[in-house]
């Protein structure tokens, strides 16, 4: 096992940027785990699979027709799903309506955590997510647990979905985080939570490059 740094959070709390960030510092991989499910989601949707109501066992049924990689290009990464790129999909709004019911089933974690820690055997990797701390690598040596209020979240969100040209009302992403932080938060299976030996940053009043700052004056070892 290789060295880990695992970075969870609330939805929106700029984890992704962090966990990109630490990843250049140190020259290890970043792995965004969200990417992951919204990708599986993705698959759900193109597939036809989440017509009310969900028919949960042909989901888990599809599970082994799921391809997931991490590929570089021009320096940034993006992911494939069976060997396309689906990266400018997995971000729009349908996906993070419908992902919350698809990271709920017990056999998509399953699937993508074996994934995840497959990855950590042969590289160093800063993961990011929610259960990557409590779940997939608790013994991870570096934990963090990223938050900050929901209105601003939803505002960093807002803009990060605006500039990417999407149509959308602030109201709409305000409650679609708002409904997520629920549903992460309650579900039986991997909740959202921090690890007991996770060390909480709260974000709201610190621009990104603080917060970085602050990542890699706690990382260690
Ligand atoms: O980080 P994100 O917003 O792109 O994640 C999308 C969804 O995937 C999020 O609502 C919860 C789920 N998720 C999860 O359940 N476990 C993870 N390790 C990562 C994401």
């Amino acid at each position: 096992m290789k060295k880990i740094i695992a970075i969870d959070g609330h939805a929106a709390t700029g984890k992704s940027s962090q966990a990109k960030k630490i990843a250049n510092f140190f020259g290890y991989n970043y792995i965004d785990t969200g990417a992951m499910y919204r990708a599986v989601t993705y698959y759900c949707i193109i597939s036809d699979l989440l017509s009310e109501p969900i028919n949960v066992r042909t989901i888990i049924e599809r599970l082994n027709k799921i391809n997931i990689e991490f590929k570089i290009s021009n320096k940034s990464q993006i992911i494939l799903l069976n060997g396309n790129d689906v990266e400018p999909f997995i971000r729009k709004m349908d996906v993070a309506e419908n992902v919350s019911k698809i990271a709920g089933i017990p056999e998509v974690r399953s699937f993508l955590v074996k994934i995840q820690r497959q990855i950590a055997i042969k590289n160093n990797v800063v993961m990011d997510g929610r259960d990557i701390g409590t779940v997939v690598f608790p013994n991870a040596k570096n934990k963090f647990f990223l938050t900050a209020s929901l209105e601003i979240r939803a505002k960093r969100r807002f803009e990060e979905l605006k500039s990417s040209n999407e149509t959308i009302i602030y109201s709409k992403v305000l409650e679609n985080v708002k409904i997520r932080d629920y549903e992460d938060s309650s579900r039986l299976v991997s909740p959202l939570k921090p690890a007991k030996d996770a060390i909480i940053v709260e974000t709201s009043n610190l621009t990104e490059n603080e917060v970085f700052e602050r990542l890699i004056s706690l990382i260690n070892g």
